[in-house]
């Protein structure tokens, strides 16, 4: 089986980028993140304070998730739910980032992560995929881009989608996000020593992908 792993913070295009390689590669897309985003969800449905650790290390046992795949798209079930919108608002995305600083969260998930690779050729996006969730991954790829890239590309994303954001909160989330992510004491976003960087932030979405795949076909072949 062959392993991809795409890393990187908020916003650099990792799971549009991640989905679409994997279609044109063949393999299956796993959004991690789209993980700590359900375990984050249901914290905020049961009232439990999303940096708790107490709290939110008490729903683990009985936690539901379901990653199923509906053609190339990633859809995501909480307790039978299909969540895979709800998860997507700035509020899901810092409470994903609160629960993902807690050991015992990442324990559960990152097992079901390594379970999800097992069996297929796979493109798992996520921020320690390379250094910790796939070791082994053949293909290691930091994907990164400016805050100001990032927080646009986010920005135009929500005001798409009908939520009513400013680019200024926006970008701020974006910067609290990056600081929560990479200086978490359990395994924080960092560059694995054997990834390679690719900044995209003067690449158009299209560049970006054609890049990434000569990147990996490089790699593999
Ligand atoms: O990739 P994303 O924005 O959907 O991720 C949401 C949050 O989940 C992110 O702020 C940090 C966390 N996360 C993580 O800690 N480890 C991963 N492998 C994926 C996401």
């Amino acid at each position: 089986m062959t392993k991809i792993a795409i890393d990187g913070p908020a916003g650099a295009g990792k799971s549009t980028i991640s989905k679409k390689v994997a279609k044109e590669l063949g393999y299956v897309y796993i959004d991690t993140g789209a993980m700590y985003r359900a375990v984050g969800l249901k914290a905020v449905r049961m009232g439990i304070d999303t940096k708790d650790e107490k709290g939110v290390t008490s729903i683990l046992p009985d936690l539901d998730i379901d990653i199923r795949h509906e053609g190339v798209e990633q859809q995501i079930y909480l307790d039978g739910e299909n969540v895979s919108d709800k998860i997507r608002t700035p509020e899901i995305s810092m409470a994903a980032s609160n629960v993902s600083a807690i050991g015992a969260v990442r324990t559960a998930l990152v097992d079901m992560q390594r379970k999800l690779a097992k069996n297929h050729d796979v493109v798992m996006d996520g921020r320690d995929i390379a250094t910790f969730v796939l070791p082994d991954a053949e293909v290691k790829i930091f994907l990164t881009a400016s805050v100001e890239a990032r927080a646009a590309r986010r920005y135009r994303e929500l005001i798409e989608k009908g939520e009513s954001v400013s680019l200024e909160d926006v970008k701020a989330e974006m910067i609290q996000r990056d600081k929560n992510d990479s200086t978490r004491k359990v395994s924080p976003l960092k560059v694995a020593d054997d990834a390679t960087v690719i900044d995209n932030s003067d690449l158009s979405l299209e560049e970006s992908v054609k890049n990434v795949v000569e990147f990996i076909r490089s790699k593999i072949s």
